[in-house]
């Protein structure tokens, strides 16, 4: 009973790939990475150039979709969509080298803010059939 209602309450790590190895990623972050400042917020434009860096650098891992190949986690996870903006700049730049997730620090910081921004983009349009028209 008690184990089902923790069950009901979690249901997640089923629907998402990888989503309790994204969930210890995010707590390991540094407190402090919450406090970086977006500087494109939500903007579409920078969105879309995101989109752009991420078919050329995480796709071919990650997926076109962001959905996860193989070891690769589900980018549309609720722990990463849930985590403020400056969390997944943090987990970009340092990677998660255990768990084969290159470190990105050798994009300049503004790129890294269009990823960021791009992704918590996906995460807004999966249930939407608002999708961000992009050329490659
Ligand atoms: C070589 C394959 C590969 C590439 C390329 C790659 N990733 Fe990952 N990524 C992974 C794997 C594997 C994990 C799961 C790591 C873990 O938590 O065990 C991961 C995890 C993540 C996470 C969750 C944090 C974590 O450590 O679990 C984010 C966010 C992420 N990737 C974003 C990106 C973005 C954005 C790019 C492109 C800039 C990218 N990844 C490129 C393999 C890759």
């Amino acid at each position: 009973m008690l184990l089902s209602l923790l069950y009901m309450a979690r249901p997640w790590p089923l629907l998402f790939a990888g989503e309790s190895r994204v969930e210890k990623a995010v707590q390991a972050v540094p407190a402090s990475a919450a406090d970086l400042v977006n500087p494109y917020e939500s903007g579409m434009e920078a969105a879309m150039a995101g989109k752009k860096l991420y078919l050329r650098h995480c796709s071919r891992c990650h997926g076109r979709e962001g959905q996860g190949i193989r070891d690769a986690v589900d980018l549309h996870s609720p722990a990463l969509q849930n985590s403020p903006p400056g969390v997944l700049f943090w987990l970009l730049k340092n990677g998660n080298l255990k768990g084969g997730m290159p470190a990105w620090s050798r994009l300049p910081d503004p790129q890294l803010w269009e990823v960021v921004t791009y992704l918590k983009q996906l995460g807004k349009s999966r249930d939407s059939s608002q999708e961000l028209a992009v050329e490659k």
